[in-house]
């Protein structure tokens, strides 16, 4: 095939030419607001017969969005045009979820009808709770989570048409709600205390914490630095475009699955050490460092070489070849959580020593990985006791507003189609079933 793609300047692109058999096909050019540019290659098989291939979607935009702009090379990331730095310094979580899924930030009355309808809905259905003791007591709390948020389209089948605007409304506002409530039932299930049940009264955040933490033998009363530091990571994971899990939530959708199925598909996805799983990780190579010794030069050798299967967990992205902005925003969370707790466990060290080598090493350097979001996400969770396990559950409360507001926008487009990739074969071609007697 001899392929030429060919946009002209940047300005007066319309159209690039491809030329594939000797044959010259014309492709529309796409350009985003932020000039970001794309070839629309939908009529490509039909006119050719060819299909793209691009493994790990590194040059495929899977769709036209207006939820989160990202700029990987300049270390930018937008929601709905505001920078997270001023959605960070300005906005509580629930605002922000407010502005991803609704597209516009709320006013007082809008934003205090939100906050109401997500208060009403918090509570599990009591019948809800006889799950939890169906699990193991060791069971990954990612893994209880994605079960009952599929199972919440057991109990609201009133609600489960997502192309019914009324429908898709109350289903989201019970998952804003509920999630929390979800996962802090699976951890107290898991260290056999009683669920607490949501308090109405606590915001957002408190209530989690309150949830989490709180014992009917004592007074509880959730400390406003952890309120704080749980509300930024909350904002920060808020949405990252078309990541692995959101993509995910967008291919399930696609087939107009329900939104609780939608996103119990995501929170797996999100589950993997490789995407959201990387916090957990990160804490449990931090932990190897310190029980080995403390030695961070020899992990960072690992990390670089190529027989050794080791990476560093907490390093690198697929889009920011510059430091991440929500981990320099979580990483001065990070710093004024341990000052104020005046914590010295050797792990805090460690990671401190890990980030400083990394960031002065040549192959990180070269290849641009800088620390990630859940290099220091995990370091706040852990200074606030969270079990490292919940580490992954957290990103997912984070990422719920994204998820939502992606699978919303998808309904909402007329250019939706069911996400059907396709392939090119390479197994064998065709051949006679030998009999039994005949095989070696
Ligand atoms: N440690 C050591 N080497 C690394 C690392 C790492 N953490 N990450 C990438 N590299 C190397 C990799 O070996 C490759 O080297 P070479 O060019 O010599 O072959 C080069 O850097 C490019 O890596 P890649 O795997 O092609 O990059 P990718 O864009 O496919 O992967 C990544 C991105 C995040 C999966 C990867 O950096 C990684 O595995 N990081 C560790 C896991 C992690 O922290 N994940 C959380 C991401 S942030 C949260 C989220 O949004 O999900």
């Amino acid at each position: 095939m001899s392929a030429v793609s060919k946009p002209t300047s940047s300005t007066t692109a319309k159209s690039a030419r491809l030329i594939v058999d000797g044959k010259e096909v014309e492709l529309p050019v796409i350009v985003g607001t932020e000039d970001e540019k794309a070839i629309n290659i939908a009529s490509l098989r039909g006119s050719t017969g060819y299909i793209t291939l691009d493994d790990g979607y590194m040059n495929t935009g899977s769709t036209t969005s207006s939820i989160t702009y990202l700029d990987g090379e300049q270390g930018i990331l937008r929601y709905r045009g505001y920078p997270i730095e001023e959605i960070a310094a300005h906005c509580d979580f629930v605002e922000t979820s407010y502005l991803l899924i609704y597209g516009k930030l709320p006013n007082s009355q809008e934003l205090e009808e939100f906050r109401e309808s997500i208060r009403q809905h918090t509570m599990l259905h009591e019948d809800m709770k006889s799950f939890y003791n169906g699990f193991p007591r060791d069971a990954h709390p990612m893994a209880i989570l994605s079960s009952v948020v599929g199972a919440l389209s057991t109990f609201y089948q009133d609600s489960l048409d997502p192309r019914d605007p009324e429908q898709q409304k109350i289903s989201i506002h019970r998952l804003m709600a509920k999630l929390p409530t979800i996962a802090a039932y699976s951890y107290k299930k898991s260290i056999g205390q009683p669920f607490n049940y949501p308090c109405n009264e606590l915001s957002y955040c408190e209530n989690f914490l309150q949830m989490m933490f709180a014992v009917p033998t004592e007074s509880y009363e959730p400390d406003p630095v952890f309120v704080e530091a749980l509300n930024l990571l909350l904002i920060c994971h808020a949405d990252h475009e078309q990541n692995c899990s959101t993509s995910t939530v967008r291919m399930v959708g696609s087939s107009n699955a329900n939104l609780f199925a939608s996103i119990s598909a995501g929170i797996c996805a999100l589950w993997g050490p490789l995407h959201g799983g990387a916090n957990e990780a990160c804490i449990n190579m931090l932990n190897e460092i310190v029980a080995d010794g403390g030695n961070v030069k020899k992990y960072v050798q690992k990390a670089k070489d190529k027989s050794d299967g080791f990476r560093l967990m907490g390093f690198g992205h697929r889009v920011y070849k510059n430091f991440d902005p929500r981990a320099t925003i979580i990483k001065a969370a990070a710093d004024k959580l341990l000052k104020r707790l005046n914590l010295k466990e050797p792990l805090f060290e460690v990671a401190q020593e890990l980030q400083d080598v990394a960031l002065n090493d040549d192959y990180f350097k070269e290849r641009k990985l800088y620390p990630n979001v859940d290099f220091y996400s995990g370091i706040i969770y852990r200074a606030m006791g969270l079990p490292t396990q919940m580490f992954t559950v957290l990103f997912a409360i984070g990422r719920l507003p994204g998820w939502i507001a992606h699978w919303v926008e998808m309904h909402q487009s007329s250019a939706t189609k069911i996400g059907r990739p396709r392939q090119i074969y390479t197994g064998p071609t065709i051949r006679e079933i030998v009999p039994m007697s005949e095989r070696p």
